[in-house]
């Protein structure tokens, strides 16, 4: 037992090196001394290998037949790949059941109850939805007639298919009915008898057709099913009581009523039902929504060394597990357990445990193992130079102990640091270990486990992490937690196979203590692939976490951009906080004006300064003196550069005219302040767009000094012209880019500046704008006045005029009349949608806005 740690240490850290390695030195001397002089067993009893029975699939998986694809028409596609769900309310189980399901899975859907109004199903010639799932069919089925038939009109237009849940209503006994204008005939409240899905239905993908699933649907009581017949397909069949053939998914072929439907005879509770809905949306979207059968499964064994005397691993669980990884690898391509050390912890057990330690180096080559932390620190209450330094100690553990760290990964203890983001450990994992992978539960909640995401922090890839109900804590199955039949709901479609099922790329998280004793996780994760491999065609795989990110990031590039949320408001948060966060001093904006460029924002923040409850940043000196923050450059500094610019007030407001167009500032406003006001000025779009034009004709851009007038830009069809053109438009759609506003925001958080009131009488604006903000009132009668010099308003402070500077307010050339009628005519068809859309929302109306131009009827 000669593990001396070699006595180098990089440059600038020797002494701090020299310290702790004799530290270590005498800590392993210490250890053999004792074991030499008498044996050292913990009193903590061991328990034996689980005695749970193994899964044992209902069918032979050996007559396996050929995956039918079913051939997608390589149509034109006139839908957005988007769902609507139409649900009874918001708040309900099942509603949350659905959207976890697409959270999870990230297929775009817009949740909508059944209400009078539907949301615009339409823009333009597309459709907005494609597909629709509609909660609660009876709900469709009573709608009034002429939703119903905006419904049924959309989807045969659009090839769209309606998916539908019937569920058996309470105190219903039995009922055999005729579906409300169909044919189709269905009985409540039915037992279901010999589950399978069909093969000779085109929708079942991932599930595997022909497996009798009976023995696992605990209540089966509560089925609606369906009479097979002409015109319908059967997607998953069923006996019921009396044996007779049943469907419990069946699909409306729509010879009917040209209404395409798939309708599911049970609530999302049950696994069956997810892998049905799942199949249904790949079908009816044509393959839009759906990932390959492709699943990579990664399962880290954390805290390799890390564990209490007597609950660690012995001899035989480390063949054991070596025993797993080689069963495991005819089920899952490659698999290799990937194990995290930290060495400092290495023979700290009993004199058991101990060996099982010195066999795992033995065995070292047989695994991958990457970076926990030398002494399983918290990286948060450390600096850089620790951090830096305790890496490398955890380094040269590696080299001295021969174990393979080949790839650039590495996990932080408790996941701290990762996010929030504490950037010392980000630079200490590059300096000593060039980490560019590593993963976390945290980002962005911990809760639900539905919506975590990954990101990409200073060039290292952090991908979500999966947690499989088995922690340092539950390492024995006799003392899981509310009984072990949770544990096995988990895995026989529960959390665990749901997260198989909606993840292409699964990291799970284990302890050593979970393969110790009872070896619990090898259990678990044998019995998940085998319950997989009989009910899916997925095929499980194994990649390296370089390869995983790679993959990560390029199905899913929209989360390459981390997003910033106040974890001050997150309890779990708040316990890993970077010291830089001081939640009892922490300021964020409540309102944001946030453009559009042109429209005299740059006077509405100055003038709003003016109150004495409303506070604004700092100055800053790049980017026109705003922040510009959401969507900009500066956003990937992080949430510090951001909160240090505010101190704090009543009412704390930002200003960056660059947010209303950009097409990232919405999600990341709301998430960070969700409950901000949001003040939008809207200013004629043809004024603005000639305003816009003359703005950058004033800062020599080179293409708009190339024309004599904007007309020509107009005309323009190509090249540089063509997209001045379109740069100069673009800002005044305002419908285009509300609706990504909207989207997050009600439209009582929305407050809309008349820019042309705002232009020409500025005091009742401001007056107005400030009892919106419901900021106490203040005259601004008594701080405006006009410039009959500058031809604008300026500010009144302590009697001095304070004007804004010669690039605002500028003097131009009148537009012309064949120039107004021209921009009129490009944004007619937006303005009248802003009409539209501020009607509906009971909004006022600007003036502009108002006049007759746009009365379409
Ligand atoms: C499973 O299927 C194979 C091939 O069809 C057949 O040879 C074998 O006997 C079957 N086994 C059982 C247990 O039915
Ligand atoms: C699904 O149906 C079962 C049986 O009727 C019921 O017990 C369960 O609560 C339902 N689940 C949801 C989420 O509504
Ligand atoms: C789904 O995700 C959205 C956006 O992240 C979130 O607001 C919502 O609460 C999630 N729904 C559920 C049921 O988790
Ligand atoms: C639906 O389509 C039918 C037939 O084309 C038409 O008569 C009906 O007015 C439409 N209904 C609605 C609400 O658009
Ligand atoms: C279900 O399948 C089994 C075995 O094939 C058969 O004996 C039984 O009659 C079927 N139907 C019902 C209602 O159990
Ligand atoms: C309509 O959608 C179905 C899937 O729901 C697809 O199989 C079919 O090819 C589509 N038809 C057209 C004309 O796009
Ligand atoms: C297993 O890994 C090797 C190299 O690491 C690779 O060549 C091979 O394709 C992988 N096998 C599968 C089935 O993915
Ligand atoms: C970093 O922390 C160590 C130990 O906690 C301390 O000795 C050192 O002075 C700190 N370095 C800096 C730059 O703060
Ligand atoms: C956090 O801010 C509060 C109030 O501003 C202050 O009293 C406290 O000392 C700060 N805490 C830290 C750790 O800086
Ligand atoms: C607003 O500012 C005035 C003057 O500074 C102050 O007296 C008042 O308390 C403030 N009101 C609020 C609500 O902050
Ligand atoms: C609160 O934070 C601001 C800005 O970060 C800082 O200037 C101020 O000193 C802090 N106040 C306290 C009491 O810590």
């Amino acid at each position: 037992m000669r593990f001396a740690l070699a006595p180098y240490a990089p440059h600038g850290f020797f002494r701090f090196f020299r310290f702790l390695t004799i530290l270590t030195g005498c800590l392993i001397l210490f250890v053999i001394v004792k074991w030499r002089n008498s044996p050292d067993i913990s009193s903590v009893p061991r328990f034996p290998p689980q005695r749970i029975p193994e899964y044992v699939c209902p069918c032979n998986l050996t007559s396996n037949r050929p995956i039918r694809e079913p051939i997608f028409l390589p149509n034109e596609i006139h839908t957005e790949s988007r769902a609507l769900i139409l649900v009874e309310s918001i708040y309900s189980r099942h509603t949350k059941m659905i959207a976890q399901i697409f959270n999870a899975t990230k297929y775009p859907h817009q949740l909508e109850t059944f209400s009078k109004s539907l949301p615009d199903l339409i823009t333009g010639e597309r459709g907005r939805f494609s597909v629709i799932i509609v909660e609660n069919y009876y709900k469709y089925l009573n709608m009034q007639s002429w939703n119903r038939q905006l419904i049924d009109n959309y989807s045969k237009r659009y090839n769209v298919t309606i998916i539908g849940f019937m569920t058996s209503k309470i105190n219903e006994v039995y009922q055999h009915a005729r579906m409300k204008g169909s044919n189709l005939v269905m009985w409540q409240n039915q037992k279901a008898f010999n589950l399978s899905f069909s093969q000779e239905s085109l929708v079942p993908y991932i599930a595997r057709p022909e497996v009798s699933i009976q023995s696992l649907i605990p209540d089966y009581e509560d089925w609606v099913l369906f009479e097979p017949q002409k015109n319908f397909e059967t997607v998953l069949a069923c006996e019921d009581a009396k044996e007779r053939p049943r469907a419990a998914i069946i699909r409306d072929l729509g010879a009917e009523d040209g209404v395409k439907r798939i309708l599911i005879g049970h609530n999302v509770s049950l696994w069956i039902v997810r892998l049905g809905l799942l199949d249904s949306l790949r079908f009816a979207t044509q393959g839009r929504f759906g990932f390959s059968l492709d699943r990579w499964i990664q399962i880290d064994i954390d805290d390799i060394f890390v564990g209490a005397r007597g609950t660690r691993m012995i001899e035989a669980d480390v063949d054991a597990l070596v025993e797993a990884q080689d069963r495991l690898r005819k089920e899952i391509s490659n698999f290799t357990f990937m194990l995290g050390f930290s060495g400092s912890y290495f023979r700290n057990g009993d004199d058991n445990e101990d060996r099982a330690d010195e066999k795992l180096i033995e065995m070292a080559s047989k695994f991958y193992w990457f970076c926990h932390m030398f002494r399983h620190n918290h990286p948060l209450e450390h600096n850089f130079t620790y951090l830096e330094a305790i890496m490398y100690q955890n380094k040269m553990f590696a080299e001295t102990m021969k174990i393979p760290v080949p790839f650039k990964y590495s996990i932080s203890p408790q996941h701290a640091g990762v996010f929030p983001v504490y950037q010392e450990l980000y630079d200490a994992w590059r300096n000593v270990w060039d980490v560019k992978v590593t993963a976390t539960e945290e980002y962005p909640h911990l809760r639900p486990a539905s919506d975590r995401r990954g990101f990409i922090y200073k060039g290292i890839q952090v991908l979500p992490r999966q947690t499989c109900g088995l922690y340092t804590h539950t390492q024995f199955f006799h003392t899981y937690p509310d009984g072990i039949s949770r544990l096995l709901n988990n895995v026989f479609g529960g959390d665990l196979f749901s997260s198989v099922l909606l993840n292409p790329i699964s990291i799970f998280m284990t302890h050593q203590q979970n393969f110790a004793h009872d070896r619990l996780a090898i259990w678990v994760f044998e019995n998940l692939i085998r319950f997989l491999k009989c009910h899916t065609r997925l095929e499980l795989r194994w990649t390296d976490p370089i390869s995983s990110a790679d993959r990560y990031f390029k199905m899913f590039p929209q989360e390459k951009t981390p997003i910033w949320s106040n974890p001050c408001i997150d309890a779990r948060h708040r316990t890993i906080l970077p010291p830089a966060f001081n939640c009892s001093n922490f300021t964020l904006p409540n309102v944001l004006i946030v453009g559009p460029q042109k429209t005299g924002t740059t006077a509405l923040g100055q003038f709003l300064s003016l109150h004495p409850n409303a506070s604004t940043n700092l100055p800053v000196n790049d980017s026109f003196e705003e922040l510009q923050f959401f969507g900009g450059k500066h956003y990937e500094n992080g949430l510090e550069w951001y909160i240090d610019k505010f101190s704090p007030s009543s009412t704390v407001f930002e200003k960056s005219a660059t947010y209303f167009d950009n097409t990232e500032a919405p999600i990341q406003v709301f998430t960070l302040i969700p409950n901000a006001k949001i003040v939008v000025v809207l200013y004629d779009p043809a004024l603005r767009a000639y305003s816009w034009f003359q703005h950058i004709k004033a800062h020599n851009d080179s293409v708009a000094l190339s024309v004599s007038t904007m007309d020509e830009v107009l005309e323009a069809d190509d090249g540089p012209l063509k997209k001045l053109r379109s740069r100069c438009i673009s800002g005044g759609r305002y419908v285009y880019h509300l609706d990504r506003w909207l989207e997050y925001f009600p439209s009582s958080q929305m407050v809309f500046v008349d820019g042309e009131m705002f232009k020409e009488r500025p005091p009742i604006v401001m007056n107005k704008l400030i009892a919106d903000l419901e900021l106490p009132s203040f005259d601004y009668h008594n701080v405006l006045r006009f410039s009959p010099s500058k031809g604008f308003w300026c500010s009144l402070t302590k009697g001095k005029m304070n004007c804004l500077g010669k690039g605002k307010g500028r003097h131009y050339e009148p537009m012309s009349e064949t120039l107004r009628t021209k921009l009129n005519k490009i944004f007619q068809p937006d303005n009248a949608a802003l009409q539209k859309i501020l009607q509906k929302l009971h909004l006022p109306m600007p003036k502009w806005l108002r006049s007759s131009l746009y009365n379409t009827k």
